[in-house]
């Protein structure tokens, strides 16, 4: 048999999964979750939820992959053949493909906006909110953006684990911190940039609704990129001497601190041109802040071009090594399950993702009233099902897969590296409890939250 690709080195493997979990979540999603929930009180309480859920889920998706060396459905099958965990398994292997379908979309729009940037348009753009409408419903252009991203995407993946994902983490993940850093230091440079912070790190209690905790919660599990089948692909191509638990709290603290540094970077930009409340999702990313860049910068067009393309080069990057780690886990499921050659698996995901993406792409502009599922658009219909449904039912499941079903020996195995880390058996008592009781209860909550918008 031939031999499975493997990471090649730690810092390969903390930038490569480290890269699944920076994405656009952090970007938009974070500092928008932060301005509504409450500025600081938010930022604690999505500290205890990536502590006392995302981390030990993010574990357990480790264990599981490195202890198979499989993909996600394979490796449930021999973990627990014959039984309805499979379908755990197969739920990895396809919302992984659901989420890139509408994802690949958004990322197509920054690629957009990193053209536009670098050649100037941006600047020219007095209605922002027009232009953005008027961009994301046409038909072709869009299309043509989501199609090339999936083509670079499907270029990583087709060079294999190592000199595709390891070696574009390597150089996206450096690149994408610098940047970030570069941009902090720019945007508190800015006149009135201090009402910005204070709108981001005042803490309000009073915000702290239920409403707002669960959504913390789901913030951290997406933004981690738990319970896709993503971590546990990464974790089979793991090398034995890699300590998990010390993986699992590098990548989550270099996740939280970009989710931060994000909103430091937009905040101060937002408010030093006015004081506006700025819109959520994408209407943040593509509609307020090219209008800050179109005002700030009118007097100093360098300064503005400089942060504009900065800028969407940094979420082109978040978007891509997330795309990458979200296409591995189908494109591998069909390398190993059906025995396809790796170019062929690639080139069936990318296409599929193609088809499908075109139809989420195509729900902004003429297919926006055609709602065949559940009423929503084909792009909200992915997002919901995914990002909404199955996240938690994944993440529920895994818990208590790992929790009650898995052997413990495999779990204390995987943890101390086969004896070699020695680890306190009172944390391995705290993992479980938390992935038996804890980590069901919480996340029974946001499920429940959800199926309340149904
Ligand atoms: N974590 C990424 C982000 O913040 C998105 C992502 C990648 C993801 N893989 C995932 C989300 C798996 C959920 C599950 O944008």
């Amino acid at each position: 048999m031939k031999k499975r690709a493997k990471f090649s080195s730690k810092l390969g493997i903390v930038l490569a999964s480290a890269g699944s979990a920076v994405g656009l979540g952090n970007v938009w999603r974070f500092p928008t979750e932060v301005g509504e929930g409450g500025g600081a009180a938010f930022i604690l309480v999505y500290a205890f939820c990536v502590l006392l859920l995302g981390l030990p889920l993010m574990v357990a998706e480790f264990i599981i992959g490195r202890h198979t060396h499989k993909n996600t459905a394979d490796a449930y099958r021999q973990l627990a053949p014959r039984s309805g965990w499979i379908v755990q398994g197969y739920l990895g292997v396809f919302t992984s493909w659901f989420i890139l379908c509408y994802y690949s979309v958004v990322a197509g729009w920054t690629m957009k906006y990193l053209v536009e940037a670098a050649t100037g348009g941006l600047g020219s753009i007095s209605d922002s909110s027009a232009y953005f409408s008027a961009f994301s419903g046409a038909t072709w252009e869009p299309l043509v953006y989501m199609v090339i991203v999936m083509l670079l995407c499907h270029f990583v993946i087709i060079h294999g684990v190592q000199a595709g994902i390891e070696r574009s983490s390597k150089l996206m993940m450096p690149l994408l911190l610098m940047i970030i850093a570069i941009l902090v230091v720019f945007s508190f440079s800015m006149p009135g940039s201090s009402e910005g912070l204070t709108f981001l790190l005042k803490p309000d209690f009073s915000k702290l609704t239920s409403a707002v905790v669960l959504s913390a919660m789901g913030q951290a599990f997406f933004s981690l990129s738990i319970a896709m089948g993503c971590l546990c692909t990464y974790a089979s191509y793991f090398t034995d001497d890699v300590r998990l638990p010390k993986t699992a709290f590098s990548v989550a603290i270099i996740d939280s601190i970009v989710a931060i540094m994000s909103g430091l970077i937009m905040f101060p930009a937002v408010f030093s041109v006015e004081a506006v409340t700025p819109d959520a999702g994408p209407g943040l990313v593509f509609i307020t802040l090219p209008n800050v860049f179109h005002i700030a910068f009118g007097s100093v067009p360098v300064l503005g071009w400089f942060f504009s393309v900065m800028f969407y080069l940094l979420l082109l990057l978040a978007a891509l090594t997330s795309m990458v780690s979200i296409h591995e886990p189908p494109t591998v499921f069909l390398i190993e399950h059906f025995k396809l050659s790796r170019p062929v698996a690639t080139a069936i995901v990318t296409i599929a993702c193609i088809v499908v993406g075109s139809l989420c792409c195509l729900s902004f502009g003429p297919l926006a009233d055609c709602r065949p599922l559940f009423g929503l658009t084909f792009f909200d219909f992915f997002d919901f099902v995914s990002a909404k449904l199955f996240l938690p039912i994944g993440g529920i499941l895994i818990s208590l897969f790992v929790g009650w079903r898995l052997d413990r020996d495999i779990i204390v195995e995987q943890l101390t590296n086969g004896g070699t880390v020695r680890l306190p058996a009172f944390i391995i008592s705290v993992f479980l409890f938390l992935l038996r009781w804890m980590i069901p209860l919480a996340v029974g909550g946001i499920f429940i939250k959800e199926l309340g918008i149904l």
